[in-house]
């Protein structure tokens, strides 16, 4: 049975792979919907995808979320990373300390010897306060740092529960489902097309980079995120997926 199942990931993988046209997928075992080991699992397996992507001098941008937390608790180098610098690929989006871009930014470094810059600004701005926020010199120093990474990590969450968490108001999550959000990544929101819906004004990656970074690397499972994952891989900038049986089942069904 173990043989047997490594075949139908291996053959998962490859209708994913093939079919989206990434560079790399990975599934692991199972559903992280239920099973916490299958999400320490994910993680695993994506520090283990960025550890070998990883170049001297990189610039690596990383997004928040509970499953990029597996990912930075789990990623290790042999040796010092000391030209590599980790950084936030957005400013904060009212998540819970331990889940939030800065937080896994630093511990990624100091796990692996490397540096870390971190964004102090809430990624949620009214436009007069992002216009004059953009005018520091610092942060615009920042934003040009963030913006120069050749390798993005990612999370992806469905958009009505990211929307929540970020605690946006009712009015705001009505519109973006008449807009039909479905999927979130890197702070924006997705239809099931990949086309993006809902845009704010946002401090760090801009959509643009995205399309222009070298390496992005999308991290999710469970059965729940599918149909978002389906999305953001539609949209067509990842280059590898990093996700579970349980979503690759029905991925799958819906290609
Ligand atoms: C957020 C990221 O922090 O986490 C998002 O900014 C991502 O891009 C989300 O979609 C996913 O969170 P989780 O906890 O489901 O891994």
């Amino acid at each position: 049975p173990f043989y047997k199942s490594l075949i139908g990931l291996n053959q998962l993988e490859e209708k994913i792979r093939a079919h989206f046209k990434l560079k790399q997928v990975i599934v692991v075992a199972g559903d992280s919907d239920i099973s916490p080991q299958t999400k320490r699992e994910l993680g695993k397996a994506g520090s283990q995808v960025l550890g070998k992507m990883l170049r001297p001098n990189d610039v690596v941008a990383i997004t928040g979320g509970s499953t990029l937390a597996q990912v930075a608790n789990q990623l290790t180098a042999p040796a010092p990373l000391k030209t590599n610098l980790f950084v936030p690929a957005r400013g904060g989006l009212g998540e819970s300390l331990d889940y939030q871009a800065n937080t896994l930014a630093s511990t990624m470094a100091k796990r692996t010897g490397a540096h870390y810059r971190l964004l102090h600004v809430p990624d949620h701005l009214g436009e007069e306060a992002f216009a004059s926020i953009m005018q520091e010199p610092t942060i615009r120093e920042m934003v040009k740092v963030i913006r120069s990474a050749r390798i993005v990590v990612h999370g992806i969450g469905e958009a009505a529960v990211m929307a929540r968490r970020r605690k946006l108001d009712e009015k705001e999550i009505e519109e973006m489902a008449q807009e039909g959000a479905l999927a979130e990544a890197f702070g924006f929101y997705f239809d099931k097309n990949g086309s993006v819906v809902h845009k704010n004004q946002t401090v760090g990656l801009h959509l643009e980079d995205i399309v222009n970074t070298e390496v992005v690397i999308g991290v999710a499972g469970g059965k729940s995120k599918a149909e978002a994952i389906t999305a953001i891989m539609r949209f067509g900038h990842d280059d590898v997926l990093v996700t579970d049986e349980a979503a690759a089942h029905d991925i799958i069904a819906f290609i």
